[in-house]
């Protein structure tokens, strides 16, 4: 953490931890937020997905688009690392593979802002059991 110099400097941190609090209590709904999974295994991260999860953080911020984004291990799609899997509120979760930075920019503006799919879906080798 960065010292405190002035009112300035102490000012910016509320305001840091407190868009953080707010970003805390609305991922207690999650349905309700843009959820964005990172696929963090070791091969994940061998493969960029370190960069990946980075660029998605900095740039969902650096738009002003709230999002819960989590690491998660292996999804089960090594081959075509890095993956991400983006749930848009009332949808089911899209998984895109091969996200490098060009990749996530056109997800973030395409799919996350105007909810326009993207080439690089991976089709989806599971279902969910309802409980009826
Ligand atoms: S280890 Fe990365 S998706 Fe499987």
């Amino acid at each position: 953490m960065d010292k405190i110099k002035n009112l300035a400097d102490l000012r910016n941190l509320k305001d840091k931890l407190q868009s953080k609090t707010k970003l805390r209590e609305k991922s207690e709904v999650p349905e309700q937020m843009i959820q964005v999974k990172v696929a963090m295994a070791t091969c994940c991260i061998a493969s960029g997905s370190r960069e990946t999860m980075n660029y998605i953080v900095d740039e969902l911020d650096k738009r002003n688009i709230d999002a819960v984004v989590t690491q998660t291990g292996c999804m089960g799609y090594c081959y075509a690392e890095p993956t991400v899997e983006v749930t848009l509120p009332g949808k089911e979760p899209v998984v895109f593979g091969y996200v490098d930075a060009r990749k996530a920019d056109e997800i973030i503006e395409k799919y996350i802002k105007a909810g326009t799919l993207v080439e690089g879906i991976i089709p989806v080798n599971y279902q969910k059991i309802e409980n009826n």
